[in-house]
């Protein structure tokens, strides 16, 4: 999604900026843009190609300076096109880049134009530009501050002015940002990762911050008004993380990164104890009744696998909910639920929306799985349990999933716990297995030669369909996901006892059909179902493993995986899906790493 650098110093900026856009480009956009104060003048490049065109453009142009900003552009308003980049101006003396969305642009577009305001762009972030050079006091800093009043919606922006050379100002209300503290020279960005190489101290900026930006100072004011000081924390680099290695994409790295993911993020677990969410966790444990979990995308399924654990090992009713519906239902609120939110990034609007609307509602036992240390998600929990999946890539998440799975295994055994569920013996049994999950997933990757094959025939088709049942139901919305995610596949997943009930009419020798087919108390079921496929002569591709007795015939494909992984064979399941997807992709010559019309990080509504 939308990325903002920005910059203030006495060297030459373009290089940091561009580089700024670089770091962020794996959160999806469509168009890119830097503009610089240069010589007493307002000078940008706009592209909408890749951010390594812009940075030709810029240097083909000689484009330097010591003040400026630059944007990564996801459409919101108006077609991916030069003019809708930013930055956008404003009468040659106001420069401006925006994330989020503001609702109120008509109102404001309107009274613009009335003062005389041309537009150039469909965009809602032309009107900010022109509100900040209508209201425009000669000082920045207060001026942005009044155009902020005006805003409804989510925001972050960095402006600067023509008349102010070595000044940028920021402020935040709905989407990220924060500063980047230098040696005489200070930036600001979207994300942290934007700055790795630049800096690694950070301030944070919290909701309704607006923030002065100078050489040898910054100067926030905080929603009331009020001068405030915000702590500076040292952020680890991240630059290794990001590199691409001997792999073809970043989901392919990802992909075979999982091992090493699983390990990190249950290292250092000798013992299941509530501590490991957090000081107060045994406290908020022991009061809940429930819990409701809500997320996004591959997050949400995460959530719905969890469902199956938290009801069957610890007994705690559990409640799934899209993050986007949440927020805006009428529910019936209970102040006894654990709140558990899953991201990847720790600052899907969604879902923080979502997380807000419940302790708006008297929900104050929050928890959050993430994979973001210094997000919004963690800041704004009561607990967290920090996935080290490290930084991902991919806009089609995978690593991030199967961390947030290992993740929520340790919630559950923790609730099963302090529920006085789960006995010594079990709890070391359940631990053993996870210790082994890095070999067994290493296990797993080494079948990619047979997924491989199959992604041939997949790669000619134009729709799929995945079924699963208990527990790999969710595993089966996943890769259905994954497919249509990057390769364009219509793909969708059902829990296979629905079959009858609807999509068994869209059967044909057409049809793949992929079941999940782990050997577990429903196989039987599961082989009912596959046997309704065949006898309408969908083909089958079964992911099986253990002593399913499913063997290869006509119409049926079995890959078998290594072993039998019982409660936590999902997380051994997903990964044959993720490579099916990632291969088929490739075989269709798809952008792996950057699907079309997909973000990252997706930081607005
Ligand atoms: C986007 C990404 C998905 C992700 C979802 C939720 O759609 O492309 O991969 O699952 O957002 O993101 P989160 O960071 O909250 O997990």
């Amino acid at each position: 999604m939308c990325g903002i650098v920005g910059a203030v110093a006495q060297r030459n900026i373009t290089p940091i900026l561009v580089e700024g856009l670089k770091r962020l480009e794996y959160r999806g956009y469509d168009s890119c843009g830097v503009a610089l104060h240069v010589d007493g003048k307002l000078e940008r490049s706009r592209s909408t190609a890749r951010v390594a065109e812009l940075e030709k453009q810029v240097a083909e142009a000689h484009l330097e300076g010591f003040t400026g900003i630059a944007h990564t552009r996801w459409a919101t308003h108006g077609a991916p096109a030069s003019h809708n980049a930013h930055p956008h101006f404003s009468r040659g003396r106001i420069a401006l880049v925006h994330n989020g969305i503001i609702e109120n642009h008509d109102e404001l577009r309107e009274e613009l134009r009335a003062a005389g305001y041309e537009f150039e762009s469909q965009t809602d972030t032309e009107v900010i530009a022109h509100l900040v050079d209508h209201l425009y006091t000669g000082d920045l800093f207060e001026t942005v501050q009044l155009a902020t009043k005006q805003l409804v919606g989510a925001f972050a922006i960095a402006v600067f002015s023509r008349d102010e050379p070595h000044r940028v100002v920021g402020a935040r209300r709905g989407s990220p940002l924060i500063v980047g503290i230098g040696n005489g020279e200070n930036f600001l960005a979207s994300d942290a990762l934007a700055l790795a190489g630049t800096t690694n101290q950070i301030v944070y900026l919290e909701e309704g911050d607006v923030v002065d930006l100078q050489m040898q100072r910054i100067w926030i004011i905080d929603a009331n008004g009020k001068q405030v000081e915000r702590e500076v924390k040292t952020v680890q680099a991240h630059t290794a993380a990001v590199e691409l290695g001997p792999y073809r994409h970043y989901m392919q790295k990802e992909i075979f990164e999982q091992p090493r993911a699983i390990a990190d993020t249950l290292e250092g677990i000798e013992s299941i104890t509530p501590d490991i969410f957090g000081d107060k966790a045994y406290g908020i444990f022991k009061k809940i009744d429930s819990v409701l979990i809500l997320a996004c995308g591959t997050s949400y399924y995460s959530g719905m696998t969890a469902k199956y654990w938290l009801e069957a090992v610890a007994g705690v009713r559990t409640d799934v909910e899209i993050a986007s519906e949440y927020r805006y239902r009428d529910s019936v609120p209970n102040p006894n639920a654990l709140v558990v939110t899953i991201s990847q990034s720790g600052e899907t609007a969604d879902t923080l929306a979502a997380l807000r609307h419940a302790q708006s509602q008297g929900m104050q036992h929050t928890l959050t799985i993430c994979n973001a240390a210094t997000s919004a998600m963690v800041r704004e929990c009561a607990l967290a349990y920090i996935t080290r999946a490290g930084v991902e890539v991919g806009v089609a998440s995978t690593k991030a999933f199967s961390t947030q799975l290992a993740a929520l295994f340790l919630l559950t055994l923790t609730l099963a716990q302090v529920k006085g569920r789960l006995s010594d013996e079990k709890e070391a049994a359940f631990l053993k297995e996870m210790r082994h999950l890095p070999a067994a997933i290493t296990a797993v990757l080494a079948l990619e030669p047979q997924i491989i094959a199959w992604a041939e025939a997949f790669a000619r088709k134009e729709n799929a369909l995945f079924l699963g049942r208990g527990l790999h139901y969710p595993i089966a919305l996943e890769g259905a996901l994954k497919l249509k995610e990057i390769s364009y596949i219509h793909a969708e997943a059902y829990p296979a006892g629905e079959l009858k009930h609807g999509p068994l009419a869209l059967v044909t020798e057409e049809m793949p059909v992929v079941t999940v087919a782990p050997a577990d108390s429903m196989i039987d079921k599961l082989k009912s179902n596959m046997q309704e496929v065949r006898a309408r002569g969908g083909e089958l591709y079964v992911f099986a493993d253990g002593d399913s007795r499913i063997t290869t015939s006509e119409g049926v494909h079995v890959i078998r995986m290594p072993e039998h992984y019982g409660l936590l064979s999902p997380i051994l399941h997903v990964v044959p899906l993720q490579l099916l997807a990632y291969h088929t992709a490739l075989a269709r010559g798809t952008d792996v790493d950057k699907p079309r019309n997909l973000a990252k990080s997706v930081t607005v509504e």
